[in-house]
């Protein structure tokens, strides 16, 4: 397949980018990619030189490119990964949110049955089913109750991409997957900034009382849960993508400190986020059960390797520290 990947420089996007190309060597990929402060080049390094890759930089949201590249390249398949991704940043500044993941995503799906794309798949995630009690766990059918902008222009592409198959009977499968770790996460959110923080001995900032559930997934496990879904999923469904890992998050932080052997004592209980959801956890029969899929990366084994990643990679994170990341730190975190 002739496949355009949008928002490959990021985390997840450029993980997968990888695995494609080692996986169906006879597959193409266009990463369209805007290079906002998450996409980084750096993070594909290994692979630019790949005559079966192709880097183009623009907008998800900017129909005329979106033609072109679906034209030029030949599109048969559309997996889209870019958006705008951390709920603290959607909080200060929720409008790109809605310009890229809603908008971004509708002219993807207005722009594909023009061309060639037989398959299109929308990565999205757990958020948009809002936040779960102690108790029970989300469902496909779990009905969307975003919580935070983020979270709420997810939900709203998720539901043009059910009109799109509905309406127009093009092909969209839907992946929700919980939260991710691994190589090549941007430094804001709760992993990296912990493990980069205890590395450089400075305060670790916890939300709240720290006792807020996520259920942890090393990206290679989403990846190949996107490529299954993407290649074999029923057209219109949706797909839950899981970790099988709840953890409260001052568990996975005192984790990270015992791995890069620092104190507790550089824990700091900070202000909580608005909005903030307490639970999230995925039912992924549906997955299991219809694909023959399941995690096969423990949460302690992926952490790590994740930790051995942040110490070999010290140049990959050194520069992404810089400039526009620090001033939304302190925007943040209020200067603590
Ligand atoms: P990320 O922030 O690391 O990467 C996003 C990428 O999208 C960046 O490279 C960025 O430059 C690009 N981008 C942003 N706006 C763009 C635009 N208008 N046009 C083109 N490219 C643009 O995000 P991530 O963590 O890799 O997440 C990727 C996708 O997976 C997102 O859709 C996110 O909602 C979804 N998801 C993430 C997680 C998670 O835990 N990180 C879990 C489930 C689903
Ligand atoms: O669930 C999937 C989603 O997971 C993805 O779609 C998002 O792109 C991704 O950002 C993530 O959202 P979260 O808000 O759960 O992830 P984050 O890493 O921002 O926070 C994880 C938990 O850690 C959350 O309860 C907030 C908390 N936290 C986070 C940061 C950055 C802290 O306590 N301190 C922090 O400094």
């Amino acid at each position: 397949m002739n496949l355009l990947i949008t928002g490959a420089a990021g985390f997840i996007g450029s993980n997968f980018v990888r695995m494609v190309l080692d996986a169906h060597p006879n597959d193409t990929v266009v990463n369209l990619d805007a290079l906002t402060y998450a996409g980084n080049l750096d993070s594909l390094s290994d692979v630019s030189d790949n005559p079966r890759y192709t880097f183009v930089r623009g907008d998800v949201a900017d129909r005329t490119l979106v033609d072109g590249v679906m034209s030029e390249h030949r599109i048969t398949g559309v997996i889209n990964f870019a958006a705008e991704s951390h709920v603290d940043r959607s909080i200060l500044e929720p409008e790109v949110f809605v310009t890229t993941n809603v908008l971004g995503t509708q002219t993807l799906l207005a722009a594909a049955p023009a061309h060639d794309v037989t398959r299109f798949c929308q990565v999205s995630n757990d958020e948009v089913y809002g936040s779960l009690g102690p108790e029970g766990l989300f469902r496909e059918d779990t009905p969307l109750a975003p919580n935070s902008p983020y979270s709420a222009a997810k939900a709203a592409a998720d539901l043009l991409c059910r009109a799109y198959f509905k309406t127009f009977d093009f092909p969209v499968v839907v992946t929700r997957c919980s939260n991710n770790y691994g190589p090549y996460q941007f430094p804001e959110k709760l992993i990296p900034l912990m493990i980069i923080n205890a590395l450089d001995e400075v305060p670790l900032p916890v939300y709240g009382d720290g006792r807020n559930v996520r259920d942890w997934i090393y990206v290679e496990d989403h990846c190949r849960a996107v490529d299954l879904v993407f290649r074999e999923g029923a057209a219109g469904e949706v797909y839950n993508i899981g970790g099988n890992c709840e953890r409260e998050n001052i568990e996975i932080v005192r984790r990270i400190l015992a791995l890069v052997e620092k104190p507790e004592g550089l824990i700091r209980f900070v202000k909580d986020r608005p909005g903030h959801d307490r639970r999230y956890a995925m039912d992924t029969t549906k997955l299991a059960t219809e694909l023959d899929w399941s995690p096969t990366v423990d949460c302690d084994e992926g952490l790590q390797r994740t930790v051995a990643w942040h110490r070999e990679h010290r140049p990959w994170w050194r520069k992404v520290l810089t400039g526009e990341y620090r001033e939304m730190y302190d925007r943040i975190y209020g200067g603590k």
